[in-house]
């Protein structure tokens, strides 16, 4: 039997996504850029898939910019921004993000702070989030931009976006957010959501691998990273990969119909994630923590700590359950988390973490079997 509850790792790509993409895989050869007759169809289903993404993020299509996934869409928002501000002659930069953003965030930045930008890193409290109070004195004149995660990977948190848009638009200073998890599983309208650059995934989202989005809005001006011809609009030079883009724009499209009809009844992303965690409760009691948010949090995601356990030791003790350990992104590690140490979890707590991320297919019976496994391999 295999369970898979790794979802905000990766998704599997939907058949009627991979459906879509086959034609463009095929006899719809055609490069998008040329006006032929053999490019006809994909000129068409690329900017349809433009339009269906734009349709989800309650943008204007010629806003979206595909990318080769959420990393390139995150190195392209930070870079991009900065190197124009520069070639346009401004003084001083500074950017203001937070500990705990992905590496594809925080890399760039390493970067940029080697070119002479100042980077601030706001701490998070017990739950991972940042104070808005903290972003609005970190603030000064040379404030150039404010990169804040949606959605936090390992734990789900989220940022109270509305309170940190408000201070931007303040002092005008651009925000981006990287809302690779938190695209299908939430609302992330950009105007509700008040961001100038936002970072989606194909892959989250049930879409291809290896392609993205970053959406900018209108007027504002980024120095392209890949140089060459004018495609995208001069914003990212290289045929378009016309499948990937056909495969997440009918991804998007099912995402927007899936949240629609989403009841958050007993079997919906919410339900089975909240019924997991009673029953993680009913067995353990004190001995399972939750790490990351109570509430304000994406509703697949389930960051628990065995107490006085070391995680990766626990999930290897399951048969055929996927599911990540504290430190995600190095499997079998002792050491903390990043972000749980950001969070400043107890370590007795923390080694234990296991982030369990459901997906729309995830069933009720399916959590129940992986708690009846753990109470097997924790007792
Ligand atoms: C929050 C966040 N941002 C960015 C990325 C990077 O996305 P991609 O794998 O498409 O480069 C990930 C994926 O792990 C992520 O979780």
């Amino acid at each position: 039997m295999q369970i898979y509850l790794d979802h905000n790792s990766s998704t599997a790509l939907d058949p009627r996504a991979r459906d879509a993409m086959l034609p463009f895989l095929g006899e719809h050869f055609g490069n998008p850029s040329t006006h032929h007759w053999a490019a006809t169809e994909s000129r068409r289903a690329l900017g349809e898939a433009r339009e269906r993404i734009a349709s989800l993020l309650g943008a204007k299509p010629a806003e979206i910019i595909f990318t080769s996934g959420g990393s390139e869409s995150n190195n392209y928002a930070i870079k991009g921004l900065l190197l124009g501000l520069h070639l346009a002659g401004s003084g001083p930069l500074h950017v203001i993000t937070t500990i705990v953003e992905h590496a594809s965030v925080l890399a760039p930045l390493a970067q940029a702070e080697r070119f002479g930008v100042r980077v601030t890193k706001l701490p998070v409290d017990r739950w991972g989030r940042i104070s808005a109070e903290d972003l609005r004195s970190a603030i000064t004149p040379d404030t150039s931009l404010v990169s804040v995660m949606h959605a936090n990977n390992e734990v789900g948190t989220l940022q109270p976006l509305g309170a940190i848009s408000a201070i931007c638009r303040e002092h005008g200073v651009p925000l981006h957010t990287d809302a690779a998890q938190s695209v299908s599983k939430l609302p992330t309208r950009v105007d509700e959501l008040g961001v100038d650059m936002l970072t989606l995934a194909g892959h989250k989202l049930y879409g291809p691998k290896g392609i993205g989005v970053l959406y900018v809005r209108e007027g504002l001006q980024l120095e392209p990273l890949v140089d060459g011809a004018g495609h995208e609009s001069g914003r990212r030079a290289g045929t378009e990969n016309v499948a990937y883009a056909v495969g997440l724009g009918v991804a998007c499209d099912i995402a927007a119909a899936d949240m629609a009809a989403d009841d958050d009844g007993p079997d919906s992303l919410r339900g089975v994630r909240d019924h997991f965690y009673d029953l993680l409760h009913e067995a353990f009691g004190d001995g399972v923590v939750l790490n990351g948010h109570p509430t304000e949090r994406l509703p697949n995601t389930l960051n628990v700590s065995f107490v006085d356990r070391i995680g990766a030791e626990v999930v290897a003790g399951l048969d055929g359950v996927a599911a990540s350990t504290g430190a995600a992104c190095h499997d079998g590690s002792r050491k903390l988390s990043r972000v749980l140490s950001a969070m400043k979890v107890d370590e007795r707590v923390g080694l234990g973490a296991i982030r369990f991320s459901t997906g729309r297919h995830t069933s009720r019976p399916e959590v129940e079997e992986v708690v009846r496994q753990l109470r097997a391999t924790v007792s």
